[in-house]
């Protein structure tokens, strides 16, 4: 149990398993600060299990089987994953499609789908012995952080946006983490969480640098595919800024194929709000690599990214999995909360119900068939962003305390 190695997703080089070692160093040698990461680092099992294990997903003995931990012990007291897929029939009628689903990953134990890569960084960091983890976040993978470290006993340092949603901070800070807002971007974030972590020596979580951001978001595929009966569906919807959920759902879906556990996998749709759509816009023009969008802004803050850092990696899955991308404005990003809540019974922050507006672009672009299956993985609860999903509803003034007030407020 637990072998495995890091194999470059560019040069294919492969490495032994090292704290410090985040990237490929050939690959991402003469690279700059900023931009997209080179020569991001996947994880390759020595061996993964032939048939289902006969554990829930959330178990850690399931776990240790489709993940790179020494044994089932590695993991902290964290339910992150084995969510519901959630058959969503009076949106499928909606949209005249034969089948659609919802990864409902807003149940998360701190609400987001950033809670399954940070179970895995939690557990490798106790498998190392390291007390301090740092990540720069949008908000939910500091949180997811900031709540696995609790339940592990770790220091969460998160570096976060001084404009990242309430919730989330309060949340993060509620979980103990010690966290620093800077007067910048997330961009500015990431940055400054790298050279922090080499000056102070702290575990480095950022998205797309530590490889075990990738593997630990993979069981969604895994969960996917097992509720499914060993089946792909045609096609998943991911929300995408940085690029490594995509990536991490990707991952999952290859493992369970080089398993024989599942014939073939889905094509992959991103999903990405248009004013923060570097990895749309590299899509759109045939590129293998996103060029940044400077002053990127969306009422989407997840996915609000200038410079993605995964988008080589995510833009190959894409492609090689027959996918697509698609950009969506934050009104169709909105409107869909309440669409998403009202028709499925998920309530999702503006990121998440992304996938929605994503499904109806895709449809309208012919990306998607009515008679295909389709999954939308809904990422983030819409109780971290309330403010914003306050601006598609409205809100009713205060009627007198009697039945007459009542039946005169609802029409009857
Ligand atoms: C709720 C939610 N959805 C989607 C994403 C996008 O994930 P990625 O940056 O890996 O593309 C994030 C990232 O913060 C998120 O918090
Ligand atoms: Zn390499």
């Amino acid at each position: 149990m637990g072998e495995f190695l890091l194999r470059c997703s560019e040069c294919r080089l492969e490495y032994a398993e090292d704290p410090a070692l985040l990237v490929c160093p050939e690959c991402s040698g003469e690279q700059e600060t900023g931009g997209s990461t080179r020569g991001v680092l996947e994880v390759e099992l020595a061996r993964l299990p032939d048939r289902w294990p006969g554990h829930d997903p959330s178990d850690p003995r399931f776990l240790a089987e489709f993940l790179p931990v020494s044994g089932p012990a590695s993991f902290p007291a964290f339910p992150a994953g084995d969510t519901p897929l959630l058959p969503a029939p009076r949106l499928a009628a909606r949209h005249g499609l034969d089948g659609l689903w919802i990864k409902d990953d807003t149940r998360n134990p701190s609400g987001s789908t950033k809670d399954r890569a940070s179970l895995l960084v939690a557990a490798k960091a106790g498998e190392y012995g390291l007390d301090t983890v740092a990540a720069a976040s949008t908000g939910n993978a500091g949180t997811a952080l900031a709540a696995a470290g609790a339940a592990a006993g770790l220091e969460a340092v998160v570096i976060v946006p001084a404009a990242a949603p309430e919730a989330k901070l309060v949340q993060m800070l509620s979980y103990g983490a010690r966290v620093v807002r800077v007067d910048g971007t997330y961009d500015d974030a990431f940055e400054l969480c790298l050279a922090a972590c080499r000056e102070f020596g702290w575990y480095n979580r950022n998205t797309a640098l530590n490889p075990f951001t990738i593997e630990g978001k993979k069981t969604a595929a895994l969960e996917i595919a097992r509720s499914l009966g060993s089946q792909s569906p045609d096609v998943v919807l991911v929300p995408v800024g940085d690029g490594v959920i995509l990536s991490g759902v990707a991952k999952g879906f290859a493992d369970l194929k080089t398993a024989g556990l599942i014939d073939r996998v889905p094509r992959f749709i991103a999903v990405q709000p248009k004013g923060s759509a570097a990895i749309a816009r590299a899509w759109a023009a045939g590129a293998d690599d996103a060029e940044p969008v400077p002053g990127a802004h969306s009422v989407a803050d997840s996915l609000t990214v200038e410079a993605p850092r995964n988008a080589r990696l995510c833009l190959r899955n894409i492609r090689e999995s027959g996918g697509a991308a698609v950009a969506v404005s934050d009104r169709e990003i909105l409107a869909a909360i309440p669409a998403l809540a009202s028709r499925a019974g998920v309530f999702a922050e503006p990121a998440a119900a992304a996938a929605l507006a994503g499904l109806e672009a895709a449809l309208r672009d012919g990306l998607v068939g009515r008679t295909e299956s389709v999954v939308l993985l809904v990422t983030g609860s819409g109780l971290k962003d309330v403010p914003a999903a306050a601006r598609a509803v409205q809100r009713p003034d205060p009627v007198e305390p009697n039945l007459k007030a009542i039946a005169r407020r609802l029409g009857l």
